[in-house]
């Protein structure tokens, strides 16, 4: 018989993984592959974490996981205090591409989320006015004031990186998902869209998990960087990022901020070289 959820108490975290594996189907289950593995994680409500680590480590399935696009093979992810069963409503996510709806406006692309998930779905036609007001004043917070009518091929690369994160946020989430969501852009509009998010983060404090190349992007904006292996995909570092807040972009030239740069890379660098290692060894990893 289902056990009634335990309310989650004040000190309870935010986002919590107990040892947590998943392997992608049972094939892989049965051979003991897994894509990540022993996954121990917890993450104050407010946090803003980052995860870096070399391609195909496991970055993405742990926001899978984390949104519960996949359930783990073994151990729980707990967000909010309830455990995880399935696809949650208390996220918003963005990724790499923008991937906004070509027929649809600025305005309409924002407002998709409140279309499909309820509770908004329900109240969306009753409720419209509002919403397009709430869309409006987020698309004017991140510099889109007046682009609501524009479709996507008349934005930029950088403004429909923007408008796909006020489409994340539009029903108002708990957490943000943001899966390389600057790895498209010029340097210039990336640096620009840390500042827009490290605003929208520090006025709203959901909780953001930023997956990330850019070790800089990371240390910038995280509280927390979290280093991930490959072959196994585990988390091996977890760097507390101690600069002071508000951070501006000024910071990304002093010692203290290059430091844990260098330090971060360096842990990449062993990681990437204990791969190669074994490649050239002929052990896959
Ligand atoms: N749907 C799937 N079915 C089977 N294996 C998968 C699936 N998705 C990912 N994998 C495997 O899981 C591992 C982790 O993949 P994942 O996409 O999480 O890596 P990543 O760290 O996000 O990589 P990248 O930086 O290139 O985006 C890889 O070995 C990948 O091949
Ligand atoms: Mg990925």
């Amino acid at each position: 018989m289902a056990q009634p959820t335990p309310a989650p108490s004040a000190g309870s975290p935010f986002i919590e993984f107990q040892d947590v594996w998943l392997a992608y189907n049972e094939t892989l289950l049965a051979q003991n592959s897994f894509a990540v593995e022993a996954i121990d994680l917890r993450v104050n409500k407010g946090q803003f974490i980052a995860i870096v680590g070399p391609s195909g480590c496991g970055k993405s399935t742990f926001m899978k996981l984390t949104t519960g696009l996949r359930r783990p093979s073994r151990g729980t992810v707990r967000i909010d205090g309830q455990p995880v069963t399935g696809p949650l409503k208390i996220s918003g996510m963005a990724f790499q591409a923008p991937s906004l709806l070509p027929w649809r406006t600025t305005l309409d692309n924002v407002l998709l989320p409140l279309e499909i998930v309820e509770p908004h779905r329900s109240q969306f036609k009753a409720r419209r006015a509002e919403y397009v007001q709430r869309a409006s004043a987020l698309l004017a917070k991140v510099g889109l004031g007046g682009y609501e009518s524009k479709f996507p091929w008349q934005l930029s690369g950088g403004m429909q990186q923007r408008v796909s994160i006020c489409r994340a946020l539009i029903h108002e989430p708990k957490m943000l998902l943001l899966d390389e969501p600057f790895g498209a852009l010029d340097a210039f509009t990336r640096e620009e869209l840390w500042c827009i998010l490290r605003d929208l983060w520090l006025e709203q404090q959901f909780n953001v998990v930023l997956v990330t190349h850019d070790l800089r992007e990371s240390v910038f904006l995280a509280d927390t960087v979290y280093v991930m292996s490959k072959g196994p995909g585990r988390f091996v570092v977890n760097r507390q990022i101690d600069l002071p807040r508000v951070r501006d972009l000024e910071i990304t030239y002093t010692p203290a901020f290059t430091d844990i740069v260098h330090e971060l890379r360096s842990h990449i660098g062993a990681i990437r070289g204990g791969a190669a290692a074994a490649a050239a060894s002929g052990v896959v990893a």
